[in-house]
């Protein structure tokens, strides 16, 4: 059996808002278990925690996580941040307001409302086109790609 990512813990200041606000986006339930509020997505449960309960940790690190959804649920998605005001942008830089149509699909990241970790959500997942850290390049691959 391949092996799959069956859990990771999100470190936030506020497990309920956080997992409430990621749950909305996504239309998915919350669950309270033990120390956390679980987001199930996919075969991966996202488990929020209140860094002030990690007696190992004593920060919220941003962290990135994306979510490959369908177009409605982008749909969806895109009236859920206009009503709690946030604004989804093209790239990760954060530096062009907006949806990005990479690989055929389309795309956005922003940064939660609790701990600003970096969100993403894309309707085409990636391919093999190798990335580049200078962004035009890494733009201009994907965007060929979406032109196939
Ligand atoms: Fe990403």
């Amino acid at each position: 059996m391949p092996a799959t990512l069956n859990h990771t813990i999100v470190f936030t200041n506020d497990k309920v808002s956080a997992a409430g606000f990621l749950s909305e986006l996504l239309g998915i339930e919350t669950t309270a278990w033990g120390p956390f509020v679980k987001v199930h997505v996919g075969e991966t449960d996202l488990e929020f925690m209140n860094v002030k309960d990690a007696e190992w940790n004593d920060h919220v690190a941003p962290q990135h996580l994306c979510f490959l959804i369908t177009e409605e649920e982008m749909d969806r998605v895109l009236e859920r941040l206009e009503a709690h005001s946030v604004e989804p942008y093209t790239s990760p830089l954060y530096n062009e307001r907006g949806v990005n149509h990479f690989y055929g699909g389309r795309g956005c990241y922003i940064r939660d409302i609790v701990d600003g970790h970096m969100l993403e959500f894309i309707t085409a997942a990636y391919d093999d086109t190798p990335a580049d850290v200078e962004d035009a390049k890494w733009r201009k691959a994907a965007v060929a790609k979406d032109h196939r």
